[in-house]
């Protein structure tokens, strides 16, 4: 049976919602596979694996390896890599480069970008040479160290007009979904109805046409800090060390490893 591609994604568009995951190596996206259609390999990355405050520090090399691991365990869902930050944002042809590394060394279905009006012309390019580009707009983490940091958009008239009109250059420049991140409801509402392909949110209300999450924030394994947008469907973090804990005072006290976890020698 072959894999979802980007192309099934569009077509989900006023049929059906489309779930999606963050996914950065090969045994969890064996796990989230069966149940998504979408899987992306985030530059969150970066925050979730790596310990760094902001996306900015991902590289293209980080990408390309969390990108193949994540391939290794994929049979069913359509799967996205991360243009990560200073990959993309000099020229459209650097970020043709970029994008086709990442095809060609993970076997992704396409890669997703961060940017409105200011990406169209890029977008427009990488998808007239066949490269499928996911869009973003609304909140854009690349951006941290220009926007004033990680807060909800679309309060203002001014902001909201921004955003409306990112959302429809991107979709406009070919773009087979688009994530909205950190914006009010009404205006991810607004731009889901005015644009022909879907929407996939991240605090970015139920009015979407699907939705993101990263994988770890939603199984309560990254516990750094929970937006308001996170619903945490497991709390694996406490059980992780509840479980550590019992392995520590096991071997501490002599009672692991037992006899059956013990070589001896074969008769
Ligand atoms: O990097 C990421 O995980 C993302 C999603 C949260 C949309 O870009
Ligand atoms: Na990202």
């Amino acid at each position: 049976q072959k894999r979802l591609n980007t192309s099934s994604i569009r077509k989900m568009k006023g049929k059906a919602r489309v779930v999606c995951l963050t996914a950065y190596t090969t045994p969890i996206a064996k796990l989230l596979d069966p149940h998504c259609d979408l899987l992306l390999v985030g530059d969150s990355v970066g925050m979730v694996l790596y310990g760094m405050e902001t996306t900015v520090g991902v590289t293209l090399d980080m990408m390309a390896a969390h990108g193949r691991a994540v391939m290794r365990g994929v049979q069913h869902a359509c799967v996205i890599v991360d243009l990560p930050f200073g990959s993309y944002q000099e020229s459209k042809e650097q970020a043709f480069r970029s994008a086709v590394r990442l095809m060609q060394e993970t076997g992704c279905d396409g890669v997703k970008l961060e940017g409105g009006e200011e990406m169209a012309e890029t977008i427009e390019f990488l998808v007239a040479r066949g490269i499928p580009v996911f869009g973003h707009v609304g909140l854009m983490p690349q951006l941290v160290n220009t926007s004033g940091g990680f807060r909800s958009l679309g309060h203002s008239d001014q902001e909201a007009e921004k955003i409306r009109r990112d959302a429809q250059a991107v979709a406009q420049a070919g773009a087979f979904a688009i994530v909205i991140e950190g914006t009010v409801e009404p205006l991810a509402r607004e731009i889901t109805a005015s644009v022909s392909v879907p929407t996939i949110g991240i605090g970015a209300s139920p009015a979407c046409d699907g939705q993101v999450l990263v994988s770890d924030d939603m199984l309560g394994l990254f516990n750094d800090f929970k937006p308001k947008f996170v619903k945490r469907f497991a709390e694996l973090g406490p059980l992780v060390s509840s479980a550590v804990e019992s392995y520590a005072e096991d071997v501490r006290a002599g009672r692991f490893p037992a006899a059956e976890h013990t070589f001896q020698v074969r008769k």
